[in-house]
Order: C-alpha cells, then sequence, then structure tokens
C-alpha cells in the first residue's frame, strides 16, 4: 500500500478517482467540469458533510478526473472519523478499478485534530481499509495507491502532516501483517510456522531465537509443555530481541500464541470452534511489534525483547487432564482443573523466563485469554489489568491515541486469593461461582511477575468479530498492535 501526502488545492488533480472529505462546516468546492451535476446534486438537497454520507459526481464537462467521491465525516471529526473516512476512500477506488485516487480534506475535517495525528490516521485508515486476506493460492491483492493532500494547510502543518501519514503506513502495514497471521487457520500456521514468520522479521538490530521443545525441557517449562502433549505439533518459545546500542533498559512484551486452541480434553463445544484460530492473536500483536520496529516506524531507546509461546491444545492420550499437576520453571506448582484455560498455562513460563532473563522495567502480556472479557467489554475494547496502575493508565491512554482501545479492569488480591490450591501451589481457573473470569487470568498471571510492573492485556473480544467500520470488515482485526507501537513510542 502506498499513500503520500501533499498539500495544496486538489481540485486541479489528474486522477481516476478525486475524494473530497468534508467537515459539517466545509463547503463542497467543485473542481472543473462537475459544475452541473453539483448544481443537480444541490437541488436535490444532497449534501454529503454528516458522518458517513457519501456522494458520487461524474463529470459533465472537460474534467481532470474522472470521478468525485464527496465523504462526509460531521461535525467535530476525530482521529477515527478520519481513518474511517480515508479506509471507504480506499476501498471505493478498489471499486472502480481506480489506477490511483487522490483524497483531500476540507479545513473543518481537519479542524479538531494536530496534524501529525490526523495524519497517523489518514496512513492507518488507507492501510487498514485495503486489506484482504489472500486465499492460499491466490494471488496478493494490490491495493490502489492513493494521495493525500490537504488543501487548508501549508508549510509546517503539511511537514506534520506528511510525516503522519509516513508513520500511519507503518503502524498499518505492521497490524496487516498480524491480522494476515490471525486469519490463517491451524493448519496453515502451525507453531513452527509461526516462528518461521518471526525468524523473518530478524535484521542486524533484530535478533531472533526459537526455542525447540527440547531447550524448553532443560528450563523446565513444564506448564508450558504440558499443554503441548497433547499435540503432534512442536512447541515453540519465540524469543525477538530488538537491542540498540547504549539501551539502559529493558522492556519485555508477551503473547499468547496458541495456533489452535480445541480445549484439550476439556474439550470446547464443536459450533465455531475454527475461530480458535484466532488463539495466537496476542502472539501475532507481538510480531505485529517487531514488524513496525523492523520497518524502523519506532526506534525505542530502550531494548525490547518480545516472547511468544506457542503451541496447540489439543484433546489426545498424552493429554493433560482435569486434576493434574504441573511445574512451572519457577518451582511453582499448578493443579490444571481445567484444560481449556490453556492460554495461562504457556503464558506462566513465559513470564517467569522473561522476568528471571531479562530484568525488565515493564512487562505487557497480551492473550486471548477469556470468554469472560468478551462478555464484560464486548469486541471494541481489549481489558487492561496487572499489578500497577499507573503503568496500566498509560496503556489505556496509548489506546485511546491509537484508536486501539483498552479499558481497566480490577486485579485485586481476592482475585490472587482465588488462584490458591489445596492440591499445588495455584489452580488454573477459580471456582465456579466466583465469576470474574478475566480477573481470574489475570491474577493466576500476576504470580509469575514477581515486582516488575505489568500489564496484561486480554483481547479475546477485540481480537476479531469487531463490528466493521470501515478499515475492518471481517476477520482478524490487529487489536495490541497499535497501542504497542503508540506506547513504545513513548520509550
Ligand atoms: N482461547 C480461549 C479464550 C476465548 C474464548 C477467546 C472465547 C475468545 C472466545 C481460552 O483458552 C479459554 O478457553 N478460556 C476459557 C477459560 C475458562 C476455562 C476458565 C474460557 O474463557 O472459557
Ligand atoms: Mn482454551
Ligand atoms: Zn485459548
Amino acid at each position: 500500500m502506498q499513500l503520500t501526502a501533499r498539500s495544496g488545492s486538489a481540485l486541479a488533480a489528474k486522477t481516476d478517482l478525486l475524494v473530497l472529505v468534508l467537515g459539517k462546516k466545509d463547503k463542497a468546492e467543485f473542481p472543473r467540469g462537475f459544475s452541473a451535476t453539483a448544481a443537480a446534486a444541490k437541488r436535490a438537497g444532497d449534501e454529503p458533510t454528516g458522518f458517513g454520507d457519501a456522494l458520487t459526481l461524474y463529470p459533465d464537462g472537460r474534467a481532470a478526473q474522472k470521478r468525485l467521491l464527496l465523504l462526509g465525516v460531521g461535525a467535530d471529526a476525530d482521529a477515527e472519523a478520519l481513518r474511517r473516512a480515508v479506509a471507504k476512500a480506499q476501498q471505493a477506488a478498489h471499486a472502480v478499478e481506480a489506477r490511483e485516487f487522490v483524497v483531500a480534506f476540507g479545513k473543518d475535517a481537519l479542524a479538531g485534530v494536530d496534524a501529525y495525528r490526523a495524519g497517523v490516521a489518514v496512513g492507518e485508515g488507507a492501510v487498514l481499509g485495503a486489506y484482504e486476506y489472500s486465499k492460499p493460492g491466490a494471488k496478493k491483492a494490490t491495493a490502489v495507491a492513493g494521495k493525500a493532500a490537504v488543501m487548508a494547510w501549508t508549510g509546517k502543518l503539511v511537514a506534520r502532516f506528511t510525516k503522519g501519514v509516513k508513520q500511519g503506513v507503518l503502524r498499518g502495514n505492521a497490524a496487516c501483517f498480524a491480522r494476515d497471521l490471525g486469519n490463517r487457520s491451524g493448519n496453515l500456521l502451525t507453531p513452527t510456522k509461526l516462528a518461521a514468520e518471526a525468524r523473518k522479521l530478524a535484521g542486524p538490530r533484530l535478533k531472533c531465537r526459537v526455542l525447540s521443545e527440547a531447550a524448553m525441557a532443560k528450563l523446565k517449562m513444564g506448564s508450558l509443555l504440558s499443554v503441548s502433549r497433547g499435540s503432534r505439533e512442536q512447541a515453540k518459545l519465540i524469543l525477538l530481541d530488538y537491542n540498540p546500542v547504549r539501551a539502559r533498559k529493558t522492556i519485555c512484551v508477551v503473547g499468547k500464541g496458541l495456533t489452535f486452541d480445541a480445549g484439550g480434553i476439556s474439550l470446547k463445544p464443536g459450533a465455531a470452534m475454527d475461530e480458535m484460530r484466532y488463539d495466537m492473536c496476542g502472539g501475532a500483536a507481538v510480531l505485529g511489534l517487531f514488524h513496525a520496529i523492523s520497518k524502523g516506524a519506532i526506534r525505542p531507546k530502550a531494548r525490547v525483547v518480545g516472547l511468544v509461546p506457542s503451541s496447540e491444545n489439543l484433546p489426545d492420550g498424552l493429554a493433560p487432564k482435569p486434576g493434574d499437576i504441573v511445574t512451572a520453571c519457577d518451582g511453582t506448582t499448578i493443579e490444571v482443573l481445567n484444560t481449556d484455560a490453556e492460554g495461562r498455562l504457556i503464558l506462566c513460563d513465559a513470564l517467569a523466563y522473561a522476568v528471571k532473563t531479562y530484568k525488565p522495567v515493564e512487562m505487557v502480556d497480551l492473550a486471548t485469554l477469556t470468554g469472560a472479557v468478551v462478555m464484560a467489554l464486548g469486541h471494541e475494547t481489549s481489558g487492561a489489568m496487572g499489578n500497577n496502575d499507573a503503568l496500566r493508565d498509560e496503556i489505556v491512554a496509548a489506546g485511546e491515541v491509537a484508536g486501539d482501545r483498552c479499558w481497566p479492569l480490577p486485579l485485586w488480591e481476592v482475585h490472587r486469593d482465588q488462584m490458591k490450591s489445596k492440591f499445588a501451589d495455584l489452580r488454573n481457573i477459580n471456582n465456579r461461582g466466583d465469576g470474574a473470569g478475566s480477573s481470574a487470568g489475570g491474577a493466576f498471571l500476576s504470580y509469575f511477575v514477581g515486582e516488575t510492573p505489568w500489564v496484561h492485556l486480554d483481547i479475546a473480544g477485540s481480537a476479531w468479530n469487531a463490528k466493521a467500520k470501515d478499515y475492518y470488515r471481517s476477520g482478524a482485526t490487529g487489536s495490541g498492535v497499535r497501542v504497542l507501537i503508540e506506547w513504545l513510542s513513548t520509550r
């Protein structure tokens, strides 16, 4: 996907499709050749300035444009409104098989958004809106290249907008990389294949190392390996290490990489079980972050280490049974009361290993951990909880800016107490009557992070099935990627 920015009036631009994005107070200006058709639209009362309004016009005389699309963003348009409008422009260009398009913004459409942030939203909207999962064997669809023009701004504002567009394109590409991984079915994306995707991201400043089951056995990761016992696919622990010169601090980002979750012996119901392909979206978000780092979208001063424990969770003669006791790499014993609460079983070894090996000053994990978070927050929001309210609030704030929203859920001592077992140190689920399933998941993980300031993002709702909103239509959303990039852009 390409989107470049330019300034000045777009009304003379020679293009297959000119898209004018209009705020409530913007009066549409029409390029040459559109006066009669524009007058006719006006007579009919069609003035598309409200959010979501759209009107396509064709020239009635000699014109530099084949078509004109007017898109409304309404009053007080925010970055999200711009993101959506540009996604729509991108899709319109695709629908009419335009060779390229120009999208231009009225003054009021941009009035409420900082120039750089507007540019980021525009870049993201174009890339996210162009995304389509390419079926195996099919040729990858190429997105229509676009130019974004800001008609109302000059000088510094245009420079900042242009910088934003470049950044937005990189962020959008990172999120689409994660979406592509998320959408891949279980057989097309095994832990081994996920590891191969991670290896492709490696470069001079970014190392990738993959731990095999044998290596994990040496590290005594008995919890992670117990999940993988029911599967013939080898589990992997993917390590991505961005280590810039003179880095003084380390940040760890951990993502659940269940490439397919059937539930194990605590088997899931059959309906919609295919959706459990998305159970590696936390891991995909981590890979998406490193995609952005590898392309230079952000250059954190800190060392950033990504850890993605990856496995399948299937029923089998060797699979763990309800009641089994397993031991994590830090010596904690765990009673596995439900084999379908497997995410926390693979994450706990990765978290404990991260703390011990890298001594991070901050740590974030992302996981499609609980169905309960879908009940609590739906598909538009990730649940955020942890042991440090300040860090959690920073993540929530970054999500707000990035349009990748997170909202706090409690993680208190009561939740931690519910995870104590009669037969081992911990149990992997709380009691049925306790409720608060998402907090219980977070509480379990909290035992493995020690004193490290840490936030757990439960993305089970946001990772897929979000309501269509122009830049997502179906399938994996890439949630987590943009919030991580935004948060790390401050580190
Ligand atoms: N991957 C699922 C969580 C999930 C469920 C994500 C539905 C999206 C939609 C996870 O491994 C799981 O099965 N969690 C259980 C936990 C329970 C057994 C405590 C759940 O949420 O039902
Ligand atoms: Mn499960
Ligand atoms: Zn799962």
